[in-house]
């Protein structure tokens, strides 16, 4: 049996504090996406009206999906997709270990457009091929919603930060953390006529 995860997110210092400002400021509670579940997935859950969370990992997936039921939170669903067989590798969505994640991609927009009517108030992108994540589903955040980016001082994610900036998304916030090599967590907001 896996032990329970703890309801909190692996963010930089600051921006969970942050998050929970744009969160309990929200009226009504905001639907949220999030690529890469844990123990942001069982935080969230009782900040939010709806959780979608799209995750690669099957022992992971189990272990946050018991944090939820402890919670008693029906409104937050925890979709496995593990990556893409070899044979369909998509360069566009590689992601770690030279696997690819198309479908892992697509099952969160597709989940957004089927159960959410394609809108959500907050994505956050913190699982695989952050870039595919981060190009292929922006669009889904309504205009005023939040993107936050995990991670973001990483080299390999900075055409994500190049597609933000270019579709006119304003970086609103930025957290360092002061741990291993201080990973970077972003804040971006999608203004009205921002693709
Ligand atoms: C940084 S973690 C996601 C964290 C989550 N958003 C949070 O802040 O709590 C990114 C990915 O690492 C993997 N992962 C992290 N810890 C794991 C573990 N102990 N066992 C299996 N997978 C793990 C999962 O696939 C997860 O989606």
């Amino acid at each position: 049996m896996t032990p329970p995860i703890d309801a909190v997110p692996w963010f930089a210092q600051g921006a969970v504090e942050y998050l929970d400002a744009i969160l309990s400021a929200h009226e009504p509670a905001p639907r949220v996406l999030e690529f890469g579940a844990g123990g942001s997935s069982v935080w969230l859950a009782s900040r939010c009206a709806r959780l979608i969370s799209i995750e690669s990992s099957a022992a992971w997936a189990d272990s946050v999906r018991d944090g939820l039921k402890l919670l008693g939170a029906d409104h937050a669903t925890v979709l496995l997709v593990e990556a893409d067989d070899p044979a369909d590798f998509d360069p566009a969505y590689r992601g770690v270990r030279d696997h690819s994640y198309r479908a892992y991609v697509t099952a969160g927009r597709q989940a957004v457009d089927a159960q959410l009517d394609g809108r959500v108030d907050l994505l956050l992108v913190d699982g695989r091929a952050r870039v595919a994540c981060v190009r292929d589903c922006a669009a889904l955040v309504r205009p005023g919603g939040t993107l936050l980016l995990d991670n973001a001082d990483r080299r390999r994610y900075a055409p994500a930060i190049s597609f933000l900036a270019s579709a006119g998304w304003q970086r609103m916030a930025q957290f360092t953390a002061s741990f291993g090599r201080a990973p970077v967590t972003e804040f971006w907001v999608r203004p009205e006529g921002a693709r």
